[in-house]
């Protein structure tokens, strides 16, 4: 372990990297710094992580568990995506207080709007366990015993890790697919209030026509604000709680970006594999994606038919809707990317010189011919399962009927629409049927299909009978069916893949440094605290055509047109663009919308902080270019590209749009 260690420290100083790839740990990042500040940053490493002192980490936190945000003033006042805020400001939303449609904005602290289910988790620390997490572990002995080691070791360390403050909470977690283990200590606070956001028309302007694609035109940002007890600790809502006062909040750069400026995106990322074998890169890009986009189109098809009739559809599929939606269309892109990239031949080239290499030595050779075997063993296995998640469990009758005991009957129906899930059902369950071999299927699979003669009269008994059980028994039947007979195989098979995983990451680190090769080896993501560093930049996408790096309300108008919903610009900015009336936002005429950059990011770097050579916030991480989508698997400085709403576009909606300048007053504003 620790000969690894140092490997990898070894091979991060001044090792100029040739791409901006990369996700780096801030706690290691004085190993980058050097790089960082050859390319424009100003500031020191301590001044992004400390553990000692306040740092920029202190301005960041974890969103809802699944974006970003990043502390704007010594108030609480926090920024994120509009699509990070979306489905609570969608649950605070009617036809009569459409603020989906409208907007909202909380004129007073008393207006602003309380959210039962949202948190935020603040970075305490980090640090390498690794030994004392693999404690009592011995080589030779199995994974089982290994995890379960693991496993007792981290519980341990946990429980005491917490139970040192009030709202703290830990997370262990293996880097390099368990060569290494570290420790996250959030500090968690519940009581966050929505503050403001812009209507839809603008925080999602463009909509799933423009998700993921640049030129984009989008001001996704949402305003939110942390409370806290009295004594600025974590506590749960109540009205005597107050705004909470952060160790440290981003100073705000309204002076403008140029292409060439550094940027820095400093959050949390969820989930990269850039240390795949060409096995699972193939299946990823030629089985399990063409699948997946086919049983999310399906859905997709019906769900937009129906939102388009009826306003109140709209409204209750508008969350669901993007998030289908959302994965779907970056599937297409990343299965793009990775043919361009030539990914899977580069890799099978790349695995032979390995397996050469690794030819007289016993611990890694052979890897290659493991890899191949296991993964061909479950290759039809992990279709059922991908089918049984896809075309299954996504049934929203059929999963609430089983999961009744934890679902909130009233919410699940506010935000219900009977025939869209009808006929979800029947287009998802006739395509289950039709690709999956009957072998694998439970038998109250087949015999429910046989009694009721078919998956539309079977829908017709569950939907218009209105018949819970026989809704549950599908999930539960088919579910018990694929854990009982396929999962432990699958996942014994998965427990041995990722061993040779730990082996093959190691591997690879021995055979770049014994070859002087010049590779840098980071952590996959995994949904922890990463820091990525780059630059503004354009791009050329296809042949003849280059995109320029910002964007501004010239090409909102230009996209402006009241019959498509995507783009049907709301009139206050109509109004603003009409008398070019941008008041000290103006630029040279317009006003800055989005930019993008060279950071490597991924999902889960949504909301995150952009920040300039000197530390203050130019912009809010939202999207990847469609061309780019690939990064999670392999990076091509040539076109993957961040996309960042210009902060200037934010504050010059607060003042000019929302006409809440008490905001901008509690912001430092540098210009
Ligand atoms: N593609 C962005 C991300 O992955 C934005 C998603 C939300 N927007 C949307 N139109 N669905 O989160
Ligand atoms: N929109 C993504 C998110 O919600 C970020 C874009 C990406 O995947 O890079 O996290």
């Amino acid at each position: 372990m620790k000969k690894l260690l140092l490997l990898i420290i070894l091979l991060f100083p001044g090792l100029a990297l040739v791409a901006d790839e990369g996700m780096w740990l801030p706690s290691q990042i004085a190993q980058r710094i050097n790089d960082m500040q050859s390319k424009g940053f100003k500031l020191s490493a301590e001044d992004l992580y400390s553990i000692n002192n306040s740092s920029l980490k202190d301005a960041i936190v974890h969103f809802n568990g699944g974006c970003t945000g990043e502390l704007i003033s010594n108030e609480g006042l926090l920024i994120t995506n509009h699509h990070c805020g979306y489905s609570k400001i969608q649950y605070h939303s009617s036809v009569e207080h459409d603020y989906l449609k409208d907007g909202f904005w909380a004129m007073t602290r008393e207006q602003e709007l309380a959210n039962p289910d949202l948190y935020v988790a603040f970075l305490e620390y980090m640090e390498d366990v690794t030994d004392e997490v693999l404690k009592g572990y011995a080589p030779g002995m199995s994974e089982e015993e290994r995890n379960s080691i693991i496993r007792t070791n981290s519980d341990k360390i946990i429980k005491e890790t917490v139970s040192k403050g009030k709202g703290l909470k830990a997370k262990i977690a293996p880097l390099y697919y368990g060569n290494q283990y570290f420790i996250w200590v959030y500090k968690v606070f519940t009581d966050v209030r929505l503050v403001g956001a812009p209507p839809s028309a603008v925080g999602k302007f463009g909509g799933d026509t423009d998700n993921w694609m640049w030129p984009r035109h989008t001001g996704d940002f949402s305003l939110f604000r942390i409370y806290a007890g009295k004594d600025n600790e974590p506590a749960d809502y109540s009205p005597e709680n107050v705004p909470y006062r952060p160790k440290k909040f981003f100073k705000i750069n309204a002076s403008g970006i140029q292409e060439g400026d550094f940027t820095l995106v400093y959050g949390f990322p969820g989930r990269t594999n850039e240390y795949l074998m060409s096995h699972a890169v193939d299946y990823t890009a030629n089985v399990s994606n063409p699948h997946k986009i086919k049983l999310r189109t399906l859905r997709l098809d019906i769900m937009n038919r129906e939102q388009e009739k009826d306003p109140a559809v709209r409204i209750q599929y508008a969350s669901k809707n993007a998030s289908v939606s959302n994965s779907w269309k970056k599937w297409q892109g990343e299965r793009k990317g990775i043919y361009k990239m030539n990914t899977i031949e580069n890799k099978r080239n790349y695995e032979k010189e390995f397996a050469q290499w690794a030819a007289d030595k016993p611990e890694y050779n052979g890897l290659m011919e493991e890899f191949a075997r296991l993964y061909t063993q479950i290759e039809e296995l992990s279709l059922v399962n991908d089918y049984q998640k896809e075309a299954i469990n996504v049934i929203e009758y059929v999963k609430y009927a089983a999961n009744k005991a934890q679902t909130d009957s009233a919410l699940f129906y506010k935000d219900y629409y009977k025939p869209i899930d009808k006929d979800i059902f029947i287009a998802l369950i006739n395509e289950y049927n039709n690709t999956i071999d009957d072998k694998y299927k439970a038998p109250y699979f087949k015999d429910k299909l046989a009694e009721m003669g078919s998956v539309e009269k079977w829908a017709d008994a569950i939907y218009d009978a209105e018949s819970e059980e026989l809704a549950k028994e599908l999930y539960v039947e088919t579910n018990n069916h694929f854990n009982s007979e396929y999962k432990p195989f699958l996942d014994s098979i998965n427990a041995q893949i990722t061993l040779l995983y730990r082996k093959y990451m190691k591997g690879q680190i021995e055979f770049n440094e014994q070859t002087g090769g010049d590779r840098v080896f980071y952590p996959d993501a995994n949904s922890t605290l990463r820091i990525a560093y780059g630059s503004v930049k354009g791009y050329s996408p296809s042949d003849a055509v280059y995109f320029t790096p910002i964007s501004s309300i010239e090409g909102i108008m230009q996209k402006d047109n009241p019959n498509i919903y995507d783009y049907d610009v709301p009139q206050v900015l109509r109004d603003a663009y009409a008398t070019k009336n941008y008041g000290k936002w103006d630029v040279n005429g317009t006003v800055p919308v989005a930019f993008i950059a060279t950071n490597h990011t991924s999902g889960g770097n949504s909301g995150s902080p952009v920040i300039d050579g000197n530390g203050n916030l130019i912009g809010v991480n939202f999207d990847r270019v469609w061309e780019g989508t690939m990064s999670d698997v392999v990076f091509d400085p040539e076109v993957c590209r961040n996309i960042a709403l210009d902060i200037r576009f934010a504050l010059f909606f607060i003042d000019r749009c929302a006409g809440a300048q008490h905001l901008l007053d509690e912001m430092v504003i540098i210009r």
